[in-house]
C-alpha cells in the first residue's frame, strides 16, 4: 500500500477525493500526513475528520524560503512517503527539494497543460475564448506546472460560463483524475519517455 503525503493551502476537495477513493477501496493507498502553509485551511479538518495526521507549517515569508523547503524537505522524509501529492498547494517547490524527489512529486492543475500554468487558470482559459479546457495531473519538475503529463480530463467551456460555474465543472472532473492518476504513479506499471509517460505493459 502506497504512503502519500498530501500537500495543501486551503479547501482540500482534492485531498477528499483521495479519503474517499481510499476508503471506497477504489485508491489502494494510505495518507500518512496532511501538511499545510496555512493554519487555517479547511483541508486540515477533513483530514482530521477522517483521522488523518496534519502537521501545519506557516509560511516563513520570501525571505527564509531556503529554511522553509530544508525544513519541509525533512518533515517529507521523516514521513517515509512514496509519493507527495500537491492538491491545491500553493508554492512552486525549489529544485534542491524537487529534487530530493525525482519522479515522486505530483500536481493537480485546472487547465489542459501546457495551455494556462500558474495563477487563475479558469480565468485564463476563459479571457482566452478555448471552447475545451480540463485538468491534468502531472508530475513536478523544476518548472512551473511543465512536468511529464499523467493524466489530463477535458471539459467544455461554455458561452455563459462565469469563472465560478467554470471551476466548477473543471473540480468535479479533478476529483475524478487525481486518484486515478495516484493509483496509476502507485502501480509502477509507467515510465517516462522523453515528455511521455507510458505504460510499461
Ligand atoms: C484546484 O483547482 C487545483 O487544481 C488547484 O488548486 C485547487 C485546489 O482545490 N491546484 P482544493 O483545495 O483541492 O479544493
Amino acid at each position: 500500500m502506497g504512503r502519500l503525503a498530501v500537500l495543501i493551502s486551503g479547501r482540500g476537495s482534492n485531498l477528499q477525493a483521495l479519503i474517499d477513493a481510499i476508503a471506497d477501496g477504489r485508491l489502494d493507498a494510505e495518507i500518512a500526513t496532511v501538511i499545510s502553509d496555512r493554519p487555517g485551511a479547511l483541508g486540515l479538518d477533513r483530514a482530521r475528520q477522517a483521522g488523518i495526521p496534519t502537521q501545519v507549517l506557516p509560511w516563513l515569508g520570501e525571505k527564509r524560503r531556503v529554511e522553509y523547503f530544508q525544513n519541509m524537505q525533512r518533515v517529507l522524509q521523516e514521513a517515509d512517503v512514496e509519493l507527495v501529492v500537491l492538491a491545491g498547494f500553493l508554492r512552486i517547490l525549489p529544485m534542491e527539494l524537487v529534487r530530493a524527489f525525482p519522479q515522486r512529486i505530483i500536481n493537480i492543475h485546472p487547465s489542459l497543460l501546457p495551455a494556462f500554468p500558474g495563477l487563475n487558470a479558469q480565468r485564463q482559459a476563459l479571457e482566452y475564448g478555448v471552447r475545451i479546457t480540463g485538468c491534468t495531473v502531472h508530475f513536478v519538475d523544476e518548472g512551473l506546472d511543465s512536468g511529464p503529463i499523467i493524466i489530463q480530463k477535458p471539459v467544455p467551456v461554455y458561452d455563459y460560463d462565469t469563472e465560478a460555474s467554470l471551476a466548477e465543472r473543471i473540480l468535479a472532473k479533478e476529483h475524478e483524475a487525481l486518484p486515478q492518476a495516484v493509483a496509476l504513479v502507485l502501480s509502477k506499471q509507467w515510465q517516462i519517455r522523453g515528455r511521455r509517460v507510458v505504460c510499461k505493459c
